[in-house]
């Protein structure tokens, strides 16, 4: 719901109220309550007046809304104006019925309180219209479900279906309501309409018969001869155009009213039921039953010569037969003849003419009557909602609509008008109970000090009417079940004779003077609390027993129209008790009614008929007067002034509107009249607004409460995010939680199948183990036993599994490269397979190893191993010249003097040459010098000089010293005279230079490693010598004895 927004502040308030408000608006008083001379009834009527003259129909008395009957349409129902209403407050805008329904909603919102809406007013006030207009506020309003789109325009067009058929003109409306209507509308918790139910009270069937004059029958009959398609016509019986032909229309000799188009009124109706929901078979048969009753009115009867009654209209009864599909001649029969079971046996009378005429009318009447009540259900199982668990939830809540007969004084008044002005005075019973009489009470109650009203309490009138025994009704009753000649003259004796002395209770007879004159003979008068009416009691007790003979009751029960055949029950027949008659099950539905309103929060619309000629801008002031009287307005008007708008129970009260003051929110501990007194008090309430009663504070103006109201939607706000914010936490803390027990039972579940797998597995593995567990335990034991003993049955077993274990773990454990030497323990039984094995398995590396190198590295590896056999183990220096590569050569080709490789040619190529220290063979002088060794010989060279050139052939043999110097002599033989002997070298590459020398010269066996002492030759026949030693340091020198010294350093 939609709620303006405004700042608290009566003064605000005000200014939104008053600018809101246009000159016209404000003529007169908008609420009778801020009249200054409120007790002078002069006063009330003028203020009517003046709003009257300026089309302010609307003035309200508090919360009750005063309405004049404008006679005109008016501007002020348009969709704008609804949205005008909405969620706006009573006295922000100026007064409107739209005002009135949008507060009873919003009560019904807010409160959950079922509401009711109370129209009354006499007939042609505007009690129909305003309750079409608050029926329409609603249906625009508010919010819609899925479905509600149906349900708004079933509760829309339920109203021109029943007007159809229950509205008829007559002398004060044209369009008057002829039966009484209480509608429930009922909303979900979101205030969407979604369903409707309606109770109809006692709708006058006498109409269907007789009108008076100036007066039509039901709608329904003209709309249907006037727009009914001629098809349809003809198949009912029925001629278009003259209403004059049909008795039961030209009663009232009004065929025609210029204010009312029954062929645009066959349509609205036509549309209506379809939209309600009946199908074409129901409409068909509807329409039947409406022209039977036409056909009904056209039978004639005539007395032939015997006196015996005769139906002189056959085509009629040939049209009744179809329409109601009844046998032709047992109706006949039933419409002249009456059936009297006595003591068991049926018997058949005659009727007279008269009889035959009041058979045939009754008839019509009853089937009129029922079918009226059976258009009520229909409608009401089409507004019903469906959906129960809703409904049995108590989530809806619902406003009810009163629109009811107004009390009605005629010049000749009946039955009828005695039963509707009964109804007039039970709620004016209800109005006092609610408002007057309750209010004076709970003031006293409550200990609030009170000015008294006097009012007039009507309740007597009420008990005149209805008491038991000696009520007009009992008596009534009484007169009917009489069983000896009772008339409407003898019921009123009756009453005469019981409630002669009664002070609202008058006859002819007993009256004097100049009441007796305006009293007739057969007439009683009520003193009504809204004035005096003469009743005639002729056709009371007709009326009252409204009996359809049994012999026409049988024939409808066997009519083929199913409308008729629902409406008539053949148990009905068989039950012998009377039904109740009409005026007792008025008195009882009468009361159920007001069981109903009493349980709602009631709100009251006024309503004031203006003129009787139905004109606009007439205001007659007498007629007016009588209504304000008997509509108790100036009563309402003094107690609503000396009282209090609102009042609530402290509990309800505090529990509404507690978290506007931090005191009491969110929980108020102490007693509750304090906590009310201390919220109001932080609402700023000022002493005259409000009173604190026993157990109820009572607010004077409604403003107060609309404030209060007001301040509390704009706490809601917060509130509804604290609650959000709760609630999402809540929410996410507990699908954690159902979430976590989840987990923890998905967990234990799957550890349990874990662990029974597990646990299965273990229990097969330990019964298949069992199983075999003795065969095999024996043979292995056995086969330890014997496993050193040659491969037998008993060890067999035993050894396999030795030779299968030891085949795996040399699988899983083979050596990873040529120089992993590991190998896996072999058992005893196994150690040369195993051996085996090894070999083939470096075998298998090494191969692989081979096929892998490349061509130099093969030719280093050689050179390598060739060093290895000469030197290894026998050169100190040995050790750390093997991780260092053999390169091809020491000196680039273009560190050698071109002029030496020019020397040297092309067939002696320089396959290796090195840089060397060389030793005079005489003094031991150190020089540099470079080797080469070429394809066939070793060239010493100085620069550009061979100094000297020993062939490979010519070369005796290589020595070098144990230890870690780089010594090396190269002998040579002495007798060569070319030679100057031997040549004493040092050099840095002294294990490489060796190897590559002795390999290209072929030396490998010609090399000498001496431990301490070379002897070399220096020319024949003379010997050098060079001594080794082992020192901190390298040191050359030559010693005293001619001899070399050599120190070197002792390789750790
Ligand atoms: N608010 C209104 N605006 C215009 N015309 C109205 C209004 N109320 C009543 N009338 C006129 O008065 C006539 C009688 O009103 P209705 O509601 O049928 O009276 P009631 O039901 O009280 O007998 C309506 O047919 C309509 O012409
Ligand atoms: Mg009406």
């Amino acid at each position: 719901m939609r709620y303006r927004r405004r700042e608290a502040g009566e003064g605000a308030v005000r200014l939104v109220m008053e600018s809101t408000l246009s000159a016209r608006d404000r003529v007169g008083v908008q609420d009778f309550l801020l009249l200054e001379n409120y007790n002078s009834e002069a006063a009330f009527i003028e203020n009517l007046r003046r709003r009257y003259r300026e089309g302010l129909i609307y003035t309200y008395i508090g919360s009750v809304l005063v309405s004049v009957n404008p006679y005109r349409e008016l501007e002020i129902y348009s969709k704008q104006n609804m949205e005008r209403h909405r969620g706006v407050h009573f006295y922000e805008i100026s007064p409107h019925i739209f005002a009135l329904a949008d507060n009873s909603y919003r009560a019904l919102r807010t409160e959950r309180r079922d509401q009711c809406i109370l129209i009354s007013g006499e007939s042609g006030a505007g009690k129909t219209e305003a309750s079409k207009k608050i029926l329409q506020y609603y249906t625009h309003i508010c919010p819609t479900r899925n479905n509600t789109h149906t349900i708004r325009e079933r509760l829309l067009q339920s109203n021109p279906i029943l007007e159809a058929f229950g509205n008829a003109k007559t002398l004060r409306n044209d369009n008057s309501s002829r039966f009484g209507k209480y509608m429930d509308i009922q909303f979900d918790y979101k205030g969407a309409p979604i369903g409707g139910h309606i109770l109809n009270y006692l709708l006058e069937k006498s109409r269907v018969a007789h009108q008076n004059h100036g007066e039509r029958n039901f709608h329904i009959f003209y709309q249907l001869l006037e727009g009914g398609e001629d098809s349809l016509l003809k198949r009912l019986g029925l001629e278009k155009t003259n209403p004059q032909h049909y008795h039961y229309l030209v009663k009232g000799n009004c065929p025609r009213v210029s204010a009312i188009s029954d062929k645009n009124g066959w349509k609205v109706v036509r549309n209506a039921l379809t939209i309600i929901g009946f199908n074409e078979d129901e409409i068909q048969e509807l329409m039947e039953i409406v022209a039977s009753v036409l056909h009904l009115g056209n039978t004639q009867f005539v007395e032939d010569e015997e006196g015996e009654t005769q139906v002189t209209t056959e085509p009629q009864l040939r049209y009744l037969s179809q329409l109601l599909g009844v046998d032709g001649s047992i109706l006949k029969e039933a419409l002249t003849h009456k059936k009297i079971v006595a003591k068991g046996e049926e018997m058949i009378s005659p009727f007279s003419l008269e009889q035959a005429l009041s058979a045939r009318d009754s008839l019509a009447k009853a089937t009129y009557g029922c079918t009226f009540t059976w258009l009520v259900q229909k409608i009401n199982q089409s507004l019903a909602f469906k959906d129960e668990v809703y409904y049995s939830s108590k989530c809806s809540s619902v406003i009810g609509l009163l629109d009811i007969y107004g009390f009605e004084v005629f010049q000749h008044n009946s039955f009828e008008q005695f039963c509707i002005n009964y109804c007039n005075e039970k709620l004016q019973q209800l109005f006092i109970e609610l408002t007057l009489k309750s209010d004076q009470e709970e003031y006293e109650a409550e200990g609030i000090v009170w000015e008294r009203v006097e009012y007039f309490n009507n309740k007597i009138i009420c008990d005149l009417v209805e008491e038991k025994h000696k009520g007009i009704i009992a008596i009534l009753d009484e007169e009917c079940l009489r069983p000896e000649d009772a008339s409407d003259i003898s019921f009123l004796e009756k009453l005469e004779d019981t409630l002669g002395t009664h002070a609202h209770f008058v006859t002819h007879k007993m009256a004097n003077g100049k009441i007796r004159k305006a009293i007739g003979q057969e007439e009683f008068r009520l003193v009504h609390y809204a004035g005096e009416v003469n009743y005639n009691v002729s056709g009371f007790l007709e009326k009252n027993n409204d009996l359809l003979y049994r012999h026409l009751k049988e024939v409808m029960c066997r009519s083929e129209n199913r409308i008729i055949s629902q409406c008539f029950h053949v148990d009905e027949l068989m039950d012998r008790r009377r039904p109740e008659t009409a005026a007792t099950q008025f008195k009882i539905s009468l009361a159920k009614l007001m069981e109903i309103l009493m349980s709602k929060e009631p709100a009251y619309i006024r309503c004031i008929k203006p003129n009787d000629a139905k004109q606009p801008g007439r205001f007659d002031e007498v007629l007016i007067r009588r209504q304000v009287k008997y509509l108790g307005l100036m009563e309402n008007l003094r107690v609503r002034r000396a009282g209090f708008a609102y009042r609530r129970n402290y509990k309800v009260f505090l529990e509404r509107y507690k978290s506007l003051c931090p005191d009491t929110w969110p929980n108020w501990h102490g007693k509750l009249s304090e906590g009310v007194a201390t919220l109001v008090k932080h609402l700023n309430y000022k002493p005259e607004e409000y009173k604190l009663g026993r157990s109820k504070i009572f607010i004077h103006f409604p403003r107060t409460l609309f404030l209060t109201e007001d301040a509390l939607e704009a706490r809601k706000q917060t509130i509804a995010i604290t609650l959000q914010t709760s609630w999402r936490g809540y929410s996410e803390r507990a699908k954690y939680h159902r979430i976590r027990q989840a987990v923890i039972v998905i967990q234990s579940w799957w550890r349990g199948v874990k662990g029974r797998r597990k646990a299965q597995c273990r229990r097969q593995a330990a019964n298949t183990i069992r199983k075999y567990e003795c065969v095999c335990v024996c043979r292995f034991i056995k086969g330890f036993i014997l496993r050193n003993e040659p491969r037998c049955l008993d060890n067999e077993y035993f050894l396999d599994h030795v030779r299968f274990s030891f085949l795996m773990k040399v699988k899983r454990n083979l050596p990873k490269s040529v120089l992993d030497k590991s190998w896996p323990r072999p058992p005893p039984s196994l150690t040369e397979a195993s051996e085996h094995l090894h070999r083939i398995c470096m075998h298998n590396l090494v191969n692989d190893y081979i096929t892998k190198i490349q061509p130099e590295w093969k030719k280093q590896l050689e050179q390598k191993v060739l060093a290895s056999a000469i030197f290894s183990g026998q050169k100190d220096c040995y050790p750390q010249s093997v991780p260092k590569l053999f390169v091809a050569t020491r000196l680039e080709t273009d560190e050698i003097n071109l002029k030496i490789l020019q020397t040297l040619g092309k067939d002696n190529k320089v396959k290796y040459g090195v840089d060397v220290i060389k030793y005079d063979r005489h003094g031991f002088r150190a020089r540099v010098r470079q080797l080469l060794l070429t394809t066939s010989a070793a060239v010493l060279v100085q620069e550009a000089k061979i100094k000297q050139c020993i062939d490979y052939s010519a070369l005796l043999g290589i020595s070098v010293s144990s230890l870690s110097d780089g010594f090396f002599v190269l002998h040579i033989p002495t007798a060569d005279s070319k030679q100057k002997g031997d040549l004493v070298l040092q050099c840095d590459h002294v294990i490489e230079t060796v190897t590559k020398l002795a390999i290209m010269a072929d030396k490998i066996h010609n090399i000498n490693i001496s431990q301490d002492r070379i002897r070399f030759a220096i020319a024949r026949g003379k010997e050098g010598v060079i001594d080794f030693t082992c020192g901190s340091d390298l040191r050359v020198i030559k010693t005293k004895n001619g001899h070399l010294s050599v120190t070197t350093p002792r390789i750790s």
